[in-house]
């Protein structure tokens, strides 16, 4: 009885350093599906609300999925992705139909798609901040704890817990 209680404590504390070394400062970049979907950029759809539930930090990525003999992806300055003016992109980022995008720095980002689909609702207007400070006074700033290390530390606590449960 005594023994499986202690056990099922280290478990308990396994899981518990787990969960805290990987939620600890070190975020892991996302990889936004612009839309959400399978096909995401597509007509009709309406991207600002999309992006309103999203939080952008620098180094994340934008995915974008369409069809690309209909349609494009072309980063814009913010007059123009007002006006829809596919002239003068900044960038072309249409690819194969399963382009992603680099969010390098904290600014906004504007994109459309060219041959007239801009005027259908494809466009999208993300702005990629910073990462929020950490929460950890003590915690070093960019340095993600490998998995590995994690892992390893719940192994030598796993080995632990066998050595006290067999005697
Ligand atoms: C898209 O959603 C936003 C935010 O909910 C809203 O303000 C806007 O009017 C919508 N646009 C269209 C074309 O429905
Ligand atoms: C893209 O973002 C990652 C972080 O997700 C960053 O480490 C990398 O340097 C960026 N790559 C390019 C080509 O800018
Ligand atoms: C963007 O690139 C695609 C694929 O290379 C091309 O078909 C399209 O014409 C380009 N659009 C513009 C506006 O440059």
């Amino acid at each position: 009885m005594e023994v499986f209680s202690l056990k099922k404590m280290l478990l308990w504390l396994i899981t518990v350093v787990n969960i805290l070394w990987s939620t600890a400062e070190c975020r892991e970049p996302v990889l936004h599906r612009v839309g959400g979907g399978k096909y995401t950029w597509a007509p009709n759809m309406n991207f600002t609300a999309w992006a309103m539930h999203e939080e952008f930090y620098v180094g994340d990525w934008l995915y974008f999925g369409f069809d690309k003999t209909r349609y494009s992806v072309l980063e814009v300055n913010k007059i123009n992705y007002n006006d829809c003016n596919d002239k003068n992109c900044m960038a072309n980022i249409t690819r194969g139909g399963r382009d992603v995008f680099n969010l390098t720095e904290a600014r906004p980002y504007y994109f459309l798609s060219g041959r007239g689909y801009c005027f259908k609702g494809m466009k999208v207007a993300v702005h990629a901040r910073y990462p929020p400070p950490d929460p950890a006074p003590l915690a070093v700033r960019n340095v993600c704890p490998s998995k590995s290390a994690s892992h390893g530390l719940a192994m030598l606590l796993a080995l632990f817990t066998s050595y006290a449960v067999i005697g």
